[in-house]
């Protein structure tokens, strides 16, 4: 953490014009600096710099915000981790705490792995470009795969020369500890204690974090003889973990942001190439299958993926199980299928970036289709392999989080496989329901109420119980902080927080003052999980799931299967698991939320009343109105305490 003191001095130094300069180019105009938005895609600027407020605005897309918050979204960082950024511009020290001893030489390792990568990077750069072979070899090789100069340097391309340990040998002697140099993967030693070059004989294509760190290495060989692995690439480390890096997403992120969509590739050298064609919104998952880790990467860009296939269809299928997973993310995922023995890179070669755009445009479909027109094409008369194909397409429709596009692709599937939309319905319900009794994770070990003891194990009586609402307010409708509690409740009404089960706190927090819920089916579920916890102590969901009424069915399978919630209030809506800690915030957050939406509502209709009163009557409402005032604030003191 960072302390206060230290946030003010830097607030105070940081001159919004100059921080944001150093990622887009600012024209002065009278008071303020213009340009254009690097948050959106335009022509003429819109994005405004106030240096005098000390903050950006942009007219086009509404981002605006402070410096912070500007290194915060073009950088995609965190705020502590923008806040060091700016920080360092000025040259103020940032103290935090104090790291253990463990801590610190985990840090340094670390540290000393990326440096000794950075090195690697530039001493393979240097042999490109200055070494005769660097030149002969490695630069002719690139240079008949189409490369420019530009894009080799951009790519920071390299070569390592065809000689065992000639690039160790060299590290060493810089001073490179051989500790970091087979930690980081770049030298292998051999059981005498020698090193020998991982990439020898390669050209090689350095893999960036993102935000443009070099961390690991793929190495391309040039020799065509079967026996020699085409590419060899780092070892998994510290600092390059191949499960969460997508290749080329430094170089991406911004055109993913202004394009708001991404281009998954195969591999390093079809992003290159795209990016030289003119199309900068592309990644690769390098070999591997795509992992849960790199979906997210994406998804802090864009929800829009199209997934560009090579002609030859053979790796098709085996690829279309793991492009579930993105919809299960909740991506929209678009395919390409490029022209019969034509890979991106080849592609992109070929045609110029209009042609490649225009192809795109003109070929991409929704994945569903795609996978369905795929299958149905292998098994059109043979009434098994059919029914075989519909089970697998039903499969991929029920992993889709929300239930608009769910429906879009039941009615499209309908169509294309001639098959009525209520049985795809059917078993689509079927396979979510199936899925959460699967998912459902064993219920917490059984644990009795704790009676407080002395020290911080007592249960903070006043972070327990919200305060309560005067029993002359109306309810008022508010949907969201309504299905919050709703959520709560289904998803962890049997878990502990203050010793005490969520569900009971909730009911009793809500109920207990005759807080009726005002969504018909939101009420309906609240009352029945009431009367279903007198009865005993857990509540089963499944009661829910299997519900009579079809939409309560359809909601609770709905938020059950809301691993990421979008809700507002959910800080790390990615925290698939929420402990005990976590539940003592957000539930009484939560529930506060909630009364604090019915109690502003009332405030607002008390003081539109006051108009014309006088007498008696007007002091009535001022009394209702002075105590609704103090719940309003106890409501918001408690919002804005942190509970630990
Ligand atoms: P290619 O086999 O097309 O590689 O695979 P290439 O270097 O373009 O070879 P040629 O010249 O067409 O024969 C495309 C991408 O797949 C990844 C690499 O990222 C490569 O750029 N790949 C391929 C690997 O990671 N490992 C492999 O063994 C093969
Ligand atoms: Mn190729």
């Amino acid at each position: 953490m960072i302390d206060q003191a230290t946030i003010d001095r830097i607030m105070d130094a940081a001159r919004i014009e100059d921080v944001i300069g150093d990622y887009i180019t600012l024209k002065k105009r009278g008071a303020n600096y213009t340009a254009c938005c690097p948050f959106h895609n335009e022509k003429t600027p819109s994005f405004s710099v106030s240096p005098a407020r000390g903050i950006f605005k942009c007219f086009g897309c509404g981002k605006a915000g402070t410096a912070v918050t500007f290194v915060m979204a073009h950088e995609n960082l965190t705020y502590w981790e923008a806040l060091k950024v700016v920080a360092k511009k000025y040259n103020i020290d940032v103290k935090e705490r104090e790291l253990s001893p463990e801590e610190q030489q985990h840090n340094n390792d670390r540290e000393s792995m990326m440096i000794t990568v950075a090195y690697a990077q530039d001493y393979f750069t240097k042999i490109l470009h200055s070494h005769v072979d660097g030149k002969n070899i490695g630069m002719t090789y690139f240079a008949e795969r189409g490369f420019t100069e530009a894009t080799i340097s951009k790519f920071q391309l390299g070569y390592c020369l065809d000689s065992r340990a000639a690039f160790s040998g060299t590290a060493l002697r810089d001073g490179y500890k051989k500790e970091f140099l087979v930690k980081t993967g770049l030298s292998v030693e051999r059981e005498s204690g020698e090193l020998v070059d991982r990439f020898f004989g390669r050209v090689i294509f350095p893999i960036h974090s993102i935000s443009g760190r070099v961390i690991g290495f793929g190495g391309r060989t040039l020799k065509t003889d079967k026996s020699t692995p085409k590419y060899v690439n780092s070892p998994e480390s510290e600092i390059y973990h191949k499960s969460n890096t997508l290749y080329g997403i430094y170089f991406a992120k911004k055109a993913m942001m202004q394009s708001d969509k991404c281009f998954l590739v195969e591999g390093y050298t079809d992003v290159i190439s795209m990016h030289q064609a003119g199309i900068g919104n592309v990644v690769a998952s390098s070999g591997t299958s795509l992992t849960t880790e790199q979906i997210r990467l994406i998804k802090r860009f864009t929800p829009n993926v199209t997934v560009l296939y090579d002609g030859d269809a053979a790796g098709i299928k085996a690829s279309l199980r793991g492009i579930d997973m993105l919809l299960e993310e909740g991506l929209n995922v678009k395919t390409l299928l490029l022209p019969d023995g034509e890979d991106p890179d080849s592609f992109a070669k070929s045609h110029s970036v209009t042609e490649f755009t225009d192809f795109i445009s003109q070929h991409e479909e929704d994945f569903i289709s795609f996978k369905t027109k795929i299958l149905l094409s292998d098994s059109k008369s043979d009434p098994i392999k059919r029914a075989e194909v519909i089970t697998d397409i039903v499969r991929s429709i029920a992993v889709i989080p929300e239930a608009i596009p769910r429906s879009v692709y039941i009615r499209e599937c309908g169509k294309l496989m001639e098959i009525g939309e209520d049985v795809l319905t059917d078993e689509v319900a079927k396979l979510r329901r199936k899925k959460l009794y699967d998912d459902a994770r064993p219920a917490p070990a059984p644990r009795a109420p704790q009676p407080p003891t002395d020290g911080d194990a007592a249960p903070p009586e006043e972070a327990l119980h919200t305060p309560a609402i005067p029993a002359f307010v109306e309810n008022v409708f508010c949907r969201e902080q309504e299905r919050e509690l709703i959520y709560l409740l289904l998803r962890f009404g049997n878990q502990f927080c203050f010793g005490v089960r969520v569900s009971a706190y909730i009911i009793s927090e809500i109920a207990g003052e005759d807080l009726n819920l005002q969504n018909l089916v939101y009420r309906q579920i609240f009352e029945e999980y009431q009367k279903l916890l007198e009865a005993s102590e857990t509540v089963d969901v499944r009661h829910f799931i299997n519900h009579p009424n079809q939409q309560i069915c359809e909601l609770a399978i709905d938020l059950l299967s809301e691993k990421y919630t979008l809700s507002k209030i959910w800080k790390q809506p990615d925290s698939p698991d929420i402990e005990e800690d976590r539940l003592r915030v957000e539930v009484p957050k939560a529930i506060n939320v909630y009364k604090s939406k019915i109690v502003t509502q009332a405030i607002m209709r008390l003081q539109a009343d006051l108009e014309g009163k006088s007498g008696e009557e007007l002091d009535a409402l001022l009394l209702k109105l002075g105590e609704l005032s103090k719940v309003r604030t106890r409501l918001s003191e408690m919002l804005s305490r942190p509970v630990f």
